[in-house]
């Protein structure tokens, strides 16, 4: 592959986003998602696939500026149910302060549907997951567990008066926290989707040469997360493959509910943001964070890079 020296963030690393500079003012930020319905309201499906997909620019310490739909869709349901899902990202963009500048759609059998966001940040100033040093404490700022939930939802397993707290996290835009991250300054920081908790902590500690220690205690999940993942039914696939994929690196306390050492591992649709902050800072970020009514958590610290495993789980 050709390589760029503007290209700041690229291809290489596991990062949120893509981030290209363009005078010494600014860079570009860009990212792309799609999936499909996880809800069956088309309106809230538009939100919520809005949300994520401008969560990476968030993450990436940027502003999100314009949005490109990716729309596969069948006809036999009927434009009002694709007008639907776009009214329900457009608010969100809106929420952000970016536009719907067009986008693409095709004939498919199944609904899929999400955005290209771009946005920019100061060169200087991109958040990647590569920043975190030992003594940093880790802050995350939404529960976990919104793919247990939408998959006990679609076997019948939990009530959508109980779901309905996860949908409210999912469309929340990660805005508010990257700006109180912003202005307190982070070190690193990344947004919790596919991979999950762990997935996506491992990624931060290996970009950032470092090994994690998260306070099983302290993490948050959903009402009804850890009653849920303890039948087999209510496990996403992604769930299992994230668990078997990343186990070598993480050690669990000797005891551990099984419960949780599952939940951790829960893919995320359009999840909290964590980062990676000086202790010294962590007061700072907090109020910030407080002042713009953001809930938030602090679930672990960064230790010194160590063989033999990546995040410790106590
Ligand atoms: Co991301
Ligand atoms: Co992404
Ligand atoms: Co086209």
């Amino acid at each position: 592959m050709q390589r760029d020296k503007d290209l700041l963030v690229g291809f290489d690393k596991s990062d949120d986003a893509g981030v290209y500079k363009i005078s010494g003012e600014t860079a570009v930020v860009a990212t792309l998602d799609f999936f499909p319905p996880i809800v069956d309201d088309p309106f809230l499906f538009g939100q919520i696939a809005a949300a994520n997909a401008l969560s990476d620019v968030y993450a990436m310490g940027g502003a999100p500026r314009f949005a490109l739909n990716i729309v596969c869709f069948p006809k036999e349901l009927g434009m009002e149910v694709l007008t639907e899902i776009i009214r329900g990202a457009v608010d969100r963009l809106d929420e952000a302060g970016a536009v719907l500048a067009g986008g693409h759609s095709i004939e498919d059998r199944e609904i899929k549907f999400g955005l290209s966001v771009t946005g920019f940040v100061h060169p200087e100033k991109v958040i990647t997951n590569a920043g975190a040093r030992p003594g940093d404490v880790l802050v995350l700022t939404k529960p976990l567990g919104t793919g247990i939930i939408t998959s006990a939802l679609k076997k019948g397993n939990i009530r959508l008066e109980d779901a309905e707290i996860a949908f409210t996290s999912m469309k929340a835009l990660n805005r508010a926290a990257a700006e109180a991250m912003i202005e307190t300054g982070a070190r690193a920081c990344t947004d919790i989707t596919g991979y999950g908790l762990m997935g996506h902590a491992m990624e931060m500690a290996k970009a950032s040469n470092v090994n994690l220690v998260i306070a099983s205690k302290d993490v948050p999940f959903f009402p009804k997360v850890l009653e849920l993942v303890k039948s087999k039914g209510n496990r996403p696939r992604t769930l299992i493959e994230n668990m078997e994929f990343m186990s070598p690196d993480i050690q669990f306390k000797h005891g551990m509910a099984e419960a949780v050492q599952m939940a951790v591992f829960d893919p995320q649709t359009s999840g909290g943001l964590l980062i990676s902050i000086p202790e010294g800072k962590y007061d700072t970020l907090s109020n910030n964070l407080t002042q713009r009514r953001v809930k938030h958590h602090v679930i672990g610290s960064v230790v010194r890079a160590e063989e033999g495993w990546r995040i410790r789980v106590e």
